[in-house]
Parts: C-alpha cells; sequence; structure tokens
C-alpha cells in the first residue's frame, strides 16, 4: 500500500515504515485491513497541516491480564502521528460513529468507528493514545493465527455459533455508501447478519427475490425511489417485516404522512440497538 499511502498524505509528510521480519500472521479480511489502514494515516495527515511524520508499524504484542484484550498473542498494527493530538474529551468520544471535528463535507466520523468494529469482530481492538500537540498513536490488535487447522477449527465454530444463535437478518439500505458502510458494521458488531443495498430499486429486487429479511432499515432520501416509498412498497411485498426509516432532521417533507417508524439521522450504535430491540423482541440482546 506504500504508493497509495504516500499519495494520499501529500509531500509536507514523511511517511515511515517499521515492520517486523518476524510478526506473526492474523486472519483478517484484507479489503477491510487495506481501508483501516488507510482511514488511520488520512486521520494522521489531517492532524498535521503543518506537516510531520508518520509512522507505520507491525510487530507483534503480548495481551496480559486486566488489559482490555483477551490474554495472548497480537498482531499490532500502529500509526503513530507527530500531529495535534486529540484533548481528553475529543479522545474518549473519537470513536463514537458520526463523532468528528473536521468541517461538513471533510469528515464523517465513521472511520474510527468503522475500524472499531472491524477489532471487535476479530477479537482484537483499536486503541488510541493521544494528548494535545504530542501527536496520536492509534493501534490496531488482531489475534495471532498459527496454524491453518486452527483457522479453519474457527471458521467451524463461527459458523455453528451463528446458527445456534438467533439472531437477526437486516437489509440496509443508504445510497450514501459510507453511512451503509457504517451501519453495517454497527450492525454486525452487534451480532446480526446484514445485507446492504444502495438504492431502492436494488433493495426491491432482493425483497421480490424472496430474501428472508427479518427487519428492514431504509434511508429516506435517495435518488429515485425514496425511503418511504419504498417502505410502502415493502409494506405490500412482506407485510410482517418490521421497518425503520432513517432520516435526518427535518428531511421529511412537509405533508409527507407515514406511519413508519422514524429513526433520526446520525444514529448511533446504541440507537441502532434499542430501535431493534423494540421492533424485534427476541433479537440477541448485545448487552446480555
Ligand atoms: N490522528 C489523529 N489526530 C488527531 N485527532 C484525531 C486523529 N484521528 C482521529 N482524530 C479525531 O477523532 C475524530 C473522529 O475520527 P474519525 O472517526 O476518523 O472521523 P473523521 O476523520 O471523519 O472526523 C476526528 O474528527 C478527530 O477529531
Ligand atoms: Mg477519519
Amino acid at each position: 500500500m506504500r504508493n497509495l499511502l504516500e499519495r494520499s498524505v501529500g509531500p509536507g509528510v514523511e511517511l515511515q515504515f517499521e515492520i517486523a521480519q518476524d510478526a506473526p500472521l492474523a486472519l483478517a479480511d484484507s479489503n477491510q485491513v487495506e481501508l483501516a489502514l488507510l482511514n488511520l494515516v488520512i486521520n494522521a495527515r489531517d492532524a498535521m497541516s503543518d506537516g510531520g511524520r508518520i509512522t507505520i508499524a507491525v510487530d507483534r504484542a503480548k495481551a496480559n491480564n486486566g488489559d482490555d484484550l483477551k490474554p495472548g498473542q497480537y498482531v499490532r498494527l500502529s500509526v503513530v502521528d507527530t500531529g495535534v493530538g486529540m484533548d481528553a474529551e475529543t479522545l474518549k468520544r473519537a470513536i463514537e460513529p458520526f463523532f468528528s471535528t473536521k468541517e461538513v463535507g471533510k469528515g464523517t466520523g465513521l472511520g474510527l468507528s468503522m475500524i472499531h468494529g472491524l477489532a471487535v469482530q476479530l477479537d482484537g481492538a483499536l486503541k488510541l493514545v493521544s494528548a494535545p500537540d504530542k501527536g496520536t498513536r492509534a493501534e490496531l490488535y488482531f489475534p495471532v493465527t498459527t496454524a491453518l487447522a486452527q483457522v479453519m477449527e474457527l471458521t467451524h465454530l463461527e459458523r455453528e455459533d451463528g446458527q445456534a444463535v438467533a439472531r437477526a437478518k437486516i437489509l440496509i439500505i443508504d445510497d450514501d455508501v459510507l453511512i451503509a458502510m457504517g451501519t453495517v458494521d454497527m450492525l454486525e458488531d452487534l451480532g446480526h447478519e446484514v445485507i446492504e443495498a444502495n438504492s431502492s430499486a436494488s433493495a426491491l429486487e432482493l425483497l421480490k427475490a424472496g430474501s428472508d429479511v427479518d427487519l428492514m432499515i431504509t434511508d429516506f432520501s435517495m435518488p429515485g425511489i425514496n425511503g418511504a416509498q419504498l417502505a410502502e412498497e415493502a409494506k405490500r411485498l412482506k407485510p410482517g417485516m418490521p421497518i425503520l426509516l432513517a432520516t435526518g432532521f427535518a428531511e421529511m417533507p412537509k405533508g409527507a404522512i407515514t406511519d413508519i417508524p422514524r429513526l433520526g439521522k446520525p444514529y448511533s450504535q446504541a440507537q441502532l440497538a434499542r430501535e431493534i430491540n423494540r421492533l424485534l423482541p427476541n433479537a440477541p440482546d448485545p448487552q446480555a
């Protein structure tokens, strides 16, 4: 990814790589890891408008009792910058979905939340160390995988687990790919199975094809068929299926009367979980 990262940070920022030759292996979706690294590097760049240095390191780390990680061996991917850093309040909220200190259009506030979701899914963690004017250290921990046999065993276990737990199958529709991706991460993080569609038309195709969906969450303002129209059509196709209409403040035009439950945008993972538990009382409680 060296070229892509160098292009993304521009000439004022020095990129340094410290990749341990004996770094162990972890099992993860490489696309998601690449996206996570790119997000961390762009955050570092954004924190260094006057230039600086970003160090990307990969090494082995051990988690001990008392850590928020299960004791064991991890592959650690760190992105360290010499930027403006974060004050305590920002640091506390940094991984919150939609939390951003950047101006509208520059930040979505979804980067760290997605990365956190990825790490948690893999039984790893995202750790942030930062202070004003002291730069930021972001560390991603992935559990070490030692043998192919173990990898296969894990995959098997996961599948059995998935069948045993009555998790919900949720269809999410948003034309904003980043928001859709962020929501998918939050829902998967809550233990649900998620299908993503980026238009009402493709959602309707899925429903018409008989996809067994337990719950549908749709954005309201989308080009073509809007969320309220999609909901009406979906009700005809799947009468019992609960639907949530996600709308930003004042996004619903006057006179658009709909009895579909609404979810205010932006929503947090906790709000999502609450609404899902209300509409699907048998869904697993992630807090339990
Ligand atoms: N490397 C960093 N240095 C300083 N602040 C950071 C850094 N990374 C993240 N932040 C803070 O955390 C917030 C959330 O980051 P993120 O989830 O990636 O969303 P976004 O980059 O879209 O704002 C940023 O807006 C910023 O305030
Ligand atoms: Mg970001």
